[in-house]
């Protein structure tokens, strides 16, 4: 784990800062965490569980449908308006985003990624050379040091808003994606999936109303040509994966047209902390 990234994380206990002393981080009153043999660091703070996040089939799905590039133009809208050197995924998942934010910022960016699956960390961890994964969960304070960082990365996953704002520099930025009503839609309708809230993007104004405040927004919408494997990729990384066992949901997934067009619409927003 890069040391960079080791200055931007703090206990999970006690709020200090960390240190790294291979292969353990530790803090001021002692606090000590292993660096898995995967590379990534878990930093919970105990006393839950209630949440476990994405399954290794869900986030093996993921990186599988990530890695076919039919979300690069998504991934290049987020690398477009995030700025360096400190950058945050909360909800990383594959690192896939946080990757491509690395890259295009350049130079000395370091990246933390954080995520409450152990399976999406381990892939994290091996996203780029310039990030770092630690397990933790939203719902919690966040692991990560106060005002350190540039930019805080929410890719269609749970906000925690007061801590993403607890996090953010004063002149930090806050870079939301949300899946509007039409998000995949054909595969919505014909595969009966769970449906996206009309009100989502409202939704998240509101959420964010007081301590953020909007500085940009962009509706990224194209529509990619799937086969039946990239559906099935698609599916197995949503939702939807929770409600329909493995059997129906290829029985669903032969029925449909192949290849089928389907629709991307997701909205990229920025926001800074709200003056006070
Ligand atoms: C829909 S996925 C998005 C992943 C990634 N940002 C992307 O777009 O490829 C949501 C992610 O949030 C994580 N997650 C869910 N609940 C969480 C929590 N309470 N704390 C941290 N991560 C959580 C899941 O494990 C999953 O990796
Ligand atoms: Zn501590």
């Amino acid at each position: 784990m890069i040391d960079e990234a080791v200055t931007l994380l703090a206990c999970p206990h006690c709020g200090a800062g960390l240190d790294a002393d291979p292969p353990t981080l530790l803090c001021e009153s002692g606090h000590t965490f292993d660096v898995a043999r995967h590379g990534y660091v878990s930093l919970l703070s105990g006393g839950g569980g209630k949440f476990t996040g994405d399954s290794a089939e869900m986030v093996a799905a993921r990186a599988d449908f990530l890695a076919s590039g039919r979300y690069d133009p998504v991934m290049d809208a987020v690398a477009d308006v995030a700025d360096g050197p400190h950058v945050l995924d909360v909800g990383v998942g594959t690192g896939h985003y946080l990757a491509r934010v690395l890259d295009t910022v350049g130079g000395d960016a370091v990246g933390i990624g954080v995520d409450v699956s152990k399976a999406a960390a381990r892939r994290a961890a091996r996203a780029h050379p310039r990030a770092a994964a630690v397990v933790a969960d939203v719902w919690t304070a966040l692991p990560v040091r106060t005002g350190t960082i540039d930019t805080a990365l929410s890719v269609f996953s749970p906000r925690n808003v007061p801590e993403l704002a607890r996090v953010l520099a004063p002149t930090g930025r806050l870079v939301v994606v949300t899946p509007t009503d039409r998000h995949l839609q054909e595969l919505v309708t014909s595969l009966d999936l769970v449906r996206v809230d009309e009100h989502k993007t409202r939704r998240l104004g509101d959420s964010l109303a007081g301590t953020f405040e909007r500085t940009d927004r962009r509706a990224v919408g194209y529509t990619m040509t799937l086969g039946p494997d990239d559906v099935a990729a698609v599916v197995g990384m949503g939702p939807s994966a929770r409600h329909v066992t493995p059997a129906e949901l290829a029985a669903r997934v032969t029925a449909l047209p192949t290849p089928i067009e389907v629709t991307v619409a997701v909205t990229v927003s920025v926001y800074r902390p709200a003056a006070v």
